[in-house]
């Protein structure tokens, strides 16, 4: 998946805007090694360097990194995947917002933060949660199927007793966990729907012919108006999986 990091600074800013209250979570500490994760533009990680703890920020997508490196000097960035990841050092904590639903092998990325935190270590993550988006992504079901065209899951959406059992198997001890909905504006009055499958579900559109990709995503979108569009506002229902854990000391 390639990323348009400007397009995702102007039109979909809330996902790192509501990352803000997961850094009260990790309480950063002057100091302290960092990792931030799947840190895209790096607007959290500079939040988090400003606390004094030293920061490196670690994202899949190198447009992403480009454009973290240029706004954020200072910071240490660099690309990697979260499922292979190796850096020379370990971190006090790994905080991680809106990227493990992206990572299928998702035994392979607890492993990796597993690796890189120091005994006792933190791991402070926001992912989506069972049942996430799941207006955008029936209503995408819908159009495909209505045109001929198939529909396969593709986020990872575990529940609050999947995943923490998930830490467990791995040793890490879960501190505190919290499952909500997050009814999320989004930015564009129009076409905002569409705008939001462009930017994060373009694996749904793989097999649909250039020509009948708008229309598939207009039809979910008008699909959506009587139930997500009000006040000349879209808003899409996001439900969220925040846990904080802790590496416990073992020998794993
Ligand atoms: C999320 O943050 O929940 C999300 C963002 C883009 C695509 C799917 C989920």
């Amino acid at each position: 998946m390639s990323w348009n990091a400007e397009l995702y600074k102007e039109k979909h800013a809330f996902v790192f805007e509501y990352g803000n209250s997961l850094i009260e979570w990790l309480q950063p500490k002057e100091g302290e090694s960092i990792l931030d994760l799947g840190c895209g533009t790096g607007e959290l990680t500079s939040q988090i360097a400003a606390s004094g703890a030293k920061v490196t920020g670690l994202d899949a997508s190198s447009s992403m990194i480009a454009s973290a490196q240029e706004h954020y000097p200072d910071i240490t960035f660099k690309v990697g995947d979260a499922t292979n990841f190796s850096l020379p050092e370990t971190f006090d904590a790994v905080f991680t917002n809106a990227t493990l639903h992206w990572i299928r092998q998702q035994e392979k990325a607890l492993d990796r933060i597993w690796q890189h935190l120091k005994p006792g270590g933190r791991l402070v993550l926001e992912m989506g949660g069972k049942g996430n988006v799941d207006d955008i992504l029936g209503a995408l079901e819908k159009a495909l199927h209505n045109r001929g065209y198939s529909y396969k899951p593709f986020w990872y959406f575990p529940s609050v007793g999947e995943y923490t059992s998930l830490l467990e198997e791995y040793g890490f001890s879960v501190k505190q966990v919290l499952f909500f909905d997050r009814e999320t504006e989004l930015a564009d009055p129009d076409n905002a729907i569409v705008e939001w499958l462009q930017m994060f579900g373009t694996y749904f559109l793989e097999q649909v012919p250039e020509n009948d990709r708008l229309p598939v995503l207009q039809d979910a979108q008008e699909a959506l108006r009587a139930t997500n569009f009000r006040n000349g506002k879209w808003s899409v229902m996001y439900r969220r999986l925040r846990v904080k854990a802790e590496k416990i000391n073992s020998d794993l």
